[in-house]
């Protein structure tokens, strides 16, 4: 049986953009029963300026009061040398450094251009020198909401450099959910051909309701390692227009239904799901949650029973 690894970004892209402040300990109580589902990866929060990002500013509160599970690395978004610091004295197991291959969204999200950002980042991988895995999320792998198409030779370049500077691992993210399955079955089998030796991690967005079939497009073609969303919160605060993640007990129980090994305690995962509308006070996209897996059967009207004797 494959074995699917799953990171739940929940607490940093989806809560990153939530009208309201989350409290500290819903998070810190919500990633520890996140922990006890099974997840590979949860990253936990981001150490970007809390002026940018106001949501996470309690990144290191959190990081200090979370219970650590073994088998569950905790990563955390670090856009910085700042962050970089603050990521170390917090004790991450993964930097996850995050750029666009797009221009645009690069300098609307990260207010520079993408060579001044590949050098800030190449800044951060040589100061952290191998000390902790370093992750990168490519945003707009598949298309910018502003410019449109992202030649796919841009981001294998990107993913080129940043191989070269050791990386241990790449996310290729569909920020805004304009990926098609038969984009991301190219992008993969072509990646996984350049970069056998790197961990390649797919992150999507359901913005178009595309999130579940591209999913299945990449696991059909040999990625192993998905980012989800509990709920399918989330969503690129400089996005116009950018949604939910995929859901990650929508995709976990797509993924077993078709007997991958998720490695994820399923009805656990469901029924965490049920309580985040209480967390963060509005209804969640995530499907499941809603309709109950199913294995969950539902009884039969009483008529039924009559209707057998009698036909
Ligand atoms: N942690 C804490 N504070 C930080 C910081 C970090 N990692 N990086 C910058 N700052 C602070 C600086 O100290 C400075 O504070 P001051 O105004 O009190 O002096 C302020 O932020 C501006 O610093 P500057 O170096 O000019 O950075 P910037 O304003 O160009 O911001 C980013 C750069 C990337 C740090 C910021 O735009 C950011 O965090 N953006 C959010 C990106 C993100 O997470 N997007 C969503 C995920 S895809
Ligand atoms: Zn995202």
């Amino acid at each position: 049986m494959t074995r699917i690894y799953f990171n739940d970004v929940v607490t940093r892209d989806g809560f990153q953009i939530e009208p309201n402040f989350i409290p500290t300990d819903d998070k810190v109580k919500l990633i520890d029963e996140l922990s006890q589902c099974g997840f590979a990866k949860i990253e936990v929060t981001s150490f970007t300026s809390p002026k940018a990002i106001p949501m996470l500013r309690d990144a290191e509160e959190v990081m200090g009061r979370i219970k650590r599970f073994p088998g569950v690395e905790y990563t955390v978004l670090v856009p910085n040398l700042r962050g970089a610091e603050r990521a170390f004295e917090s004790k991450a197991d993964e930097f996850n450094l995050v750029m666009s291959t797009s221009e645009t969204h690069n300098l609307a999200n990260l207010r520079m251009g993408r060579e001044k950002s590949f050098s800030g980042l190449a800044e951060v991988i040589r100061y952290v020198d191998g000390k902790t895995p370093i992750n990168v999320s490519l945003s707009t792998c598949f298309g910018c909401p502003m410019e449109g198409d992202v030649p796919q030779a841009v981001v294998e370049g990107f993913a080129q450099r940043f191989a070269d500077l050791g990386v241990r691992g790449l996310t290729i993210c569909d920020t805004t959910g304009m990926a098609n399955p038969i984009q991301v079955a190219k992008m993969a089998i072509a990646l996984q051909q350049k970069f056998s030796d790197l961990q390649l991690t797919f992150h999507f967005h359901n913005t178009r309701g595309m999130g579940l079939a591209n999913v299945l497009a990449a696991v059909q073609s040999g990625i192993v390692r998905f980012d989800g969303s509990l709920g399918g919160l989330g969503g690129c605060p400089y996005a116009p227009g950018a949604s939910g993640n995929i859901s990650s007990e929508d995709a976990i129980h797509m993924l077993d239904a078709m007997g991958y090994d998720t490695g994820i305690d399923i009805p656990r995962l469901i029924g965490l799901a049920r309580e985040l509308p209480l967390i963060v006070g509005h209804a969640v996209p995530g499907q499941v949650a809603k309709a109950g897996s199913t294995c969950d059967l539902h009884p039969a009207p009483d008529y039924v029973a009559q209707l057998r004797e009698t036909s």
